[in-house]
């Protein structure tokens, strides 16, 4: 038979167990986690700037999509999705996965890589 202190202790350590998972299910600005400047060196990797205006990427002069100029102040990304670090690295992730049949085409980027590049852009203030 289990005495009632036992039991409130299981009980202490399940919640406690369940409170340390919190965290990592939390998506948000306040715990975004990204390298901005590994991001910066994505960028040229994956010659974002071939479509796109990038402010401070040298050479990053495209004008396929539109100018990147202050983008991590923007409202939308591509006029329908709110602007934030998580929604902006689900976008460079799979832009045809965040709004099927965009022009902006799906580049394989990995997770990691695209939240790197998430935290530059929203450096452009
Ligand atoms: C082949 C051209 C092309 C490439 C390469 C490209 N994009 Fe785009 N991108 C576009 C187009 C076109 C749009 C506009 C989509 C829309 O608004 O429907 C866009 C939109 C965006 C937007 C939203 C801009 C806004 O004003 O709402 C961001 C941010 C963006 N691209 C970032 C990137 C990054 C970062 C890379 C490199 C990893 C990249 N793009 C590579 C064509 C491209």
């Amino acid at each position: 038979m289990m005495r009632p202190a036992t039991r409130l202790l299981i009980a202490a350590l399940i919640a406690i167990t369940g409170a340390a998972c919190e965290p990592g299910k939390a998506a948000g600005p306040d715990n975004f986690v990204g390298d901005a400047r590994r991001g910066t060196d994505l960028v040229k990797q994956y010659q974002c700037g071939v479509c796109h205006d990038i402010p401070g990427i040298a050479g990053a002069d495209g004008n396929v999509g539109p100018p990147l100029h202050r983008i991590g102040t923007r409202t939308y990304i591509a006029g329908y999705i709110h602007n934030s670090p998580d929604n902006m690295a689900d976008w460079i992730e799979d832009p045809q996965r965040a709004l099927p049949g965009n022009a902006m085409p799906r580049m394989g980027i990995p997770q990691k890589d695209a939240r790197d590049i998430a935290a530059f852009l929203f450096t452009l203030k």
